[in-house]
């Protein structure tokens, strides 16, 4: 094989991607060089998909130079990113999730696809039809997963579907698909039927997978069926010897498993347990009864909490999944920048899964610019409520119930919360008293150190804000 000019200019350039991946990944820490990194990964990605196209050669009398292959794969270029900017231009921040999960999903086909494609092309390389099988197992669960994730968020699918015995079928399937791809390997069929077979049966083990999981667990299995995606591409990479497909697999797989393995530590719950425990309903119903019958409540308006505030040494807010629906991060900025010229000490207290994806209360405060040194990570600021006079809830529900820390019958008992019935006073604004995504009452509106301070959460911030310029 005589390696050519063009051989080494595309290594340089897979080396180049590469790069971009990891760097893109380290500006990513952070909301303020986050754009910066997605746009530099993503120019990674166009020189690694620009240099696979225009310098591939397999040296069997194969590139992708031809004309009929290039029209074929500008034509799915070209659509591709239609669909996918439109589709990113036009999504709702609060919907993010969904399109994590369904982009995801798109990644895993594809790698479904790779394995479909080349079993026949490799049929009696045994080391090659492993990788082929083991990627197109795993493209195909995540793929088929994480639709049935989308469906969940979206709400077309709103209730976990749970079979008799589901954690036994489940496992026994798994161990089918295994039994299935290593004889496929054993006896180096060439077989298309057994192929299709497989595929077939990877894809319904994706759904089993993910019907039975539901309430709060969704984002740890999307980042769980994130994490497989990388792998799966990772195998395609060990396939073509493609060494940004590899890099890039790598770096999705194991980013995957860590933000999995964040999202369980905050929610104090282990992986076999989100994906074998499933979230019950029925103690969410029980858990619900029991807090409704825990007396009356105290309403107040925004002239009375611009007061409290106004004399306030000390004032947390803590954001919550509605300060992003209602698109109040500007406004609650305005506030906080008020009560510091007032001499009133101001911070955010952050939960790891406040709102509905990882961040999603950085970026959204980030976006208003609200300084990154006044966010105050959960573990950090729980401490502290002790000795803050007004703790401003503003949209955020789970994430601060007491039930996790008391009633072992909830859902959320164990998921560590941010202790604002430490506080002095507690106001908490929301529209209404109805629950939040993981479906159940909160003692906290009945604690009589709580005001509900009704209403949506911008119109709400801005009467206050207007209160406290009258001050
Ligand atoms: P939630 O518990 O979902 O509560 C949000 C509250 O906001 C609701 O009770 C709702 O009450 C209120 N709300 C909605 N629209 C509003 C508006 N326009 N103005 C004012 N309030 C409004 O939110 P959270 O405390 O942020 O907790 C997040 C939950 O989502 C957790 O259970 C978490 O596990 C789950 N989850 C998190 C993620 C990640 S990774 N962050 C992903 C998926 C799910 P009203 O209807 O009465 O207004």
């Amino acid at each position: 094989m005589h390696f050519m000019i063009t051989d080494y200019i595309l290594e340089i350039a897979y080396l180049a991607a590469s790069v971009t991946f990891v760097l893109g990944l380290k500006l990513m820490a952070n909301p303020k060089t986050a754009r910066k990194g997605n746009l530099i990964a993503a120019a990674g990605m166009c020189v690694a998909v620009a240099g696979t196209v225009f310098l591939y050669d397999d040296h069997h009398g194969h590139t992708s130079r031809e004309s009929v292959k290039l029209i074929l794969i500008a034509l799915a270029i070209v659509i591709g990113t239609v669909i996918g900017w439109v589709t990113a231009k036009k999504v709702k921040m609060t919907a993010m999730p969904e399109l994590v999960s369904l982009f995801n999903g798109m990644g895993g086909a594809c790698a479904a696809l790779i394995g479909l494609m080349e079993f026949h092309h490799n049929t009696g390389n045994i080391s090659a039809v492993m990788t082929i099988l083991a990627g197109m197992i795993i493209g195909s669960v995540s793929f088929a997963g994480s639709i049935i994730a989308f469906m969940k968020l979206n709400g077309t699918m709103s209730k976990p579907v749970r079979l008799p015995s589901y954690n036994l079928i489940n496992n026994i399937f798994l161990l089918a698909l295994f039994a299935d791809a290593a004889w496929m390997i054993y006896s180096g069929t060439s077989s298309s039927l057994m192929l299709y077979l497989l595929f077939a049966a990877a894809l319904l083990y994706g759904v089993l997978f993910v019907i039975p999981i539901g309430g709060a667990d969704m984002p740890v299995v999307i980042s769980l069926l994130n994490s497989f995606t990388g792998l799966a591409a990772a195998f395609g990479g060990f396939l073509y010897h493609n060494q940004v497909m590899l890099t890039g697999g790598i770096l999705v797989g194991s980013a995957g498993t860590l933000l999995t393995i964040v999202m369980c530590k905050a929610m104090n719950r282990s992986l076999s347990n989100v994906i074998f425990g499933a979230f019950g309903e029925g103690s969410a119903k029980a858990a619900g009864g029991a807090a409704a019958a825990k007396g009356s409540t105290k309403d107040i308006g925004a002239t009375d909490v611009a007061v409290l505030m106004n004399y306030s040494k000390k004032v947390v807010l803590v954001p919550g999944y509605g300060l992003a629906v209602a698109q109040a991060q500007h406004v609650i900025h305005e506030l906080e920048m008020l009560l510091e010229e007032r001499g009133v000490e101001v911070k955010y207290a952050i939960h790891p899964v406040a709102g509905r994806m990882p961040g999603h209360m950085n970026v959204l405060l980030a976006e208003a610019n609200v300084d990154y040194g006044k966010l105050v990570e959960m573990d950090e600021i729980n401490p502290e409520f002790e000795n803050t006079d007004v703790v401003l809830i503003v949209g955020a529900n789970d994430v601060v119930n007491p039930a996790a820390k008391s009633n072992p019958a909830s859902p959320i008992y164990g998921m560590p919360i941010l202790e604002v019935d430490k506080a002095k006073n507690i106001i908490m604004n929301k529209r209404s008293m109805s629950a939040g995504y993981a479906g159940i009452d909160n003692d906290l509106f009945y604690n009589p150190k709580t005001s509900m301070f009704f209403g949506d959460a911008k119109k709400a911030l801005t009467d206050l804000v207007s209160e406290l310029k009258t001050l």
